[in-house]
């Protein structure tokens, strides 16, 4: 890809903030963190938009509890047309995390990440939002 070079005037405040921006994140550069910042923006307006998107359901629950179990299973099946693919990994003997690659409309991928927050007893769940093509 073609790099173009442009001008940026910033006031000093602000200019500061980038720079600790881009220590703090370990950007190689002012134009990498700018760069990271809008393609960040382009993500989050897609999601905005309900545009197709892609992430992922990060969910930690208690596998003993076996209804749960039964559930966050049902879940997954009824939404598999969204589901890229699983994976579960056991953290001790009680709980499991669960990382679902997710594709498709962002309110689609909204409401599956809200039946697993609507579920009794489930500890943490999270939405990962990222994109397909940016
Ligand atoms: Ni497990």
């Amino acid at each position: 890809m073609t790099l173009k070079r442009f001008g940026v005037s910033l006031e000093q405040d602000l200019l500061s903030d980038l720079d600790r921006l881009v220590e703090r994140e370990r950007f190689p550069s002012r134009s990498g963190a700018i760069a990271y910042l809008v393609r960040k923006n382009m993500v989050e307006a897609k999601w905005e938009n309900d545009e197709e998107v892609a992430g992922a359901v990060v969910i930690v629950y208690d596998h003993t509890n076996l209804e749960m179990h039964k559930e966050v299973n049902a879940i997954q099946h009824n939404y598999h047309c969204l589901i890229l693919s699983g994976q579960h990994i056991h953290l001790d003997d009680h709980n499991c995390l669960e990382v679902i690659a997710v594709r498709g409309k962002a309110y689609k991928l909204r409401k599956l990440s809200s039946k697993f927050k609507a579920l009794r007893g489930i500890k943490h769940v999270d939405l990962v939002t990222s994109a397909t093509n940016i």
